[in-house]
């Protein structure tokens, strides 16, 4: 993937100076100390050989007996799952693909996916890192009572929680989040990674990606630390133009779902102690008819930050279409997407917004990897700069011991 700032810095005094931004860049060998520091395991996930064989070992025992599977997770335990799936397979896997994943992340939809599914032939997918999360147990509770146990696995933590306690009572087969890990920095562990080999997704290839950009990430030099790049920018617009929110557009309804990922990413680990960035998604070139307009003439308090796609298999608009037509004619749809981008682009220029552009030839495993590590390392250099633990969440926690006082 790279990283295009062209817009941002060709803005001028209404975006970023080069020179202010890569001075930036001698933050780096301090924030990486104070990093390694909290001990966080997400980076060491890709090089993490042996979760990978476990994954493959569990898969192997449900392969082929499933017609369903649905997850029962849900926030960091949730949206990477969705993520992978949609990115790696299609937004519409669920209408022709086999087998069909649906990803339960709230209350109201049990009754619906009981309609949909066969029971018999669905392996349910308990994630939780607590193992106490009321959504996710009642859920499993729920449908424990529906189906046989040789249609579940767990994946939760290593000691701690219910779940792990059921999990061992019953001889569920169980797969480990890393203590370290946290929910939202999960879905390079079995999180995300079990669902998607079940979908037949390349998960080394997903690590490997990841790998290369965790190597990135250790980069001392401004040039070559993409990670830090990112976290750099969106500070020094907050911190100099109070430019606090973050708009993460790719131009893929494919990546709509990586974007509803990273909402989370950067709002649960940032927003904190009174400071935080708003995340906000947006999909290309849907929005450009909806939000584009409060992007364009709104207020100055965004970055927007497009994904595009180099290259994607698409087919072209038929030639003879008439004269009002005649400049779409024998066109790509993907080269019409580009195009608008560009425009979109050249738009928020105009009227100086602050945008850059992620570009990645294609979208396959490894660069989906690389964009997921890309995010996570940005995030945990944006905790240094805030000077906050981006790792903890004590305001999703307090909510959760509340609903459990008010449930008592
Ligand atoms: O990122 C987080 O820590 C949270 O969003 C959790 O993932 C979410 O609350 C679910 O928690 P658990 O995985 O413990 O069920």
């Amino acid at each position: 993937m790279k990283l295009i700032l062209d817009s941002l810095i060709g803005l001028g005094a209404d975006g970023l100076h080069l020179a202010q931004l890569t001075a930036e860049g001698s933050k780096i060998p301090a924030f990486l100390d104070r990093f390694f520091e909290r001990d966080q395991g997400f980076l060491n996930l890709p090089k993490t050989k042996s979760q990978v064989l476990q994954i493959k070992q569990v898969a192997e025992k449900v392969r082929g007996r499933f017609k369903y599977i649905v997850v029962l997770g849900i926030g960091g335990s949730a949206l990477g799952v969705t993520c992978l799936m949609d990115a790696l397979k299609g937004t519409y896997w669920n209408y022709s693909g086999l087998p069909r994943l649906f990803v339960l992340d709230n209350l109201d939809t049990v009754s619906e996916i009981e309609k949909i599914v066969d029971l018999d032939k669905t392996l349910f997918i308990v994630i939780s890192k607590s193992g106490m999360t009321v959504e996710t147990m009642a859920q499993y509770f729920y449908f424990r009572d529906k189906v046989s146990k040789e249609n579940f696995v767990f994946i939760t933590d290593a000691e701690g929680g219910e779940l792990r306690r059921i999990g061992e009572e019953f001889g569920i087969p169980m797969l480990t989040i890393p203590e370290n890990v946290g929910g939202r920095f999960s879905v390079l562990s079995p999180v995300g990674l079990l669902p998607a080999l079940l979908l037949g997704i390349d998960i080394e290839e997903i690590l490997a990606g990841a790998e290369n950009m965790a190597n990135l990430f250790t980069s001392t030099e401004f040039e070559i630390n993409l990670p830090f790049q990112m976290a750099s920018i969106q500070y020094l617009l907050e911190w100099n133009r109070g430019i606090d929110i973050t708009v993460l557009m790719p131009y893929s309804s494919r990546l709509y779902a990586l974007a509803d990922w990273y909402r989370q990413l950067l709002a649960e680990s940032i927003g904190k102690e009174g400071k935080g960035l708003s995340p906000m998604r947006a999909l290309g070139v849907t929005d450009q008819h909806s939000v584009l307009q409060l992007f364009n003439e709104g207020p100055k308090d965004k970055l927007v930050c497009f994904i595009e796609v180099a290259e994607m298999d698409s087919p072209r608009i038929p030639i003879n279409i008439g004269d009002e037509f005649n400049h779409i004619g024998g066109r790509g749809f993907h080269e019409l997407m580009n195009i608008e981008k560009i425009a979109t682009e050249n738009a928020m220029n105009e009227y100086k917004k602050p945008n850059i552009t992620i570009k990645i030839p294609q979208i396959n495993e490894r660069e989906i990897g690389e964009m997921i590590m890309f995010f996570e390392c940005s995030i945990a250099f944006l905790g240094e700069y805030y000077r906050i633990n981006a790792f903890d969440q004590p305001g999703v926690e307090l909510g959760k011991k509340i609903t459990r006082q008010l449930l008592s």
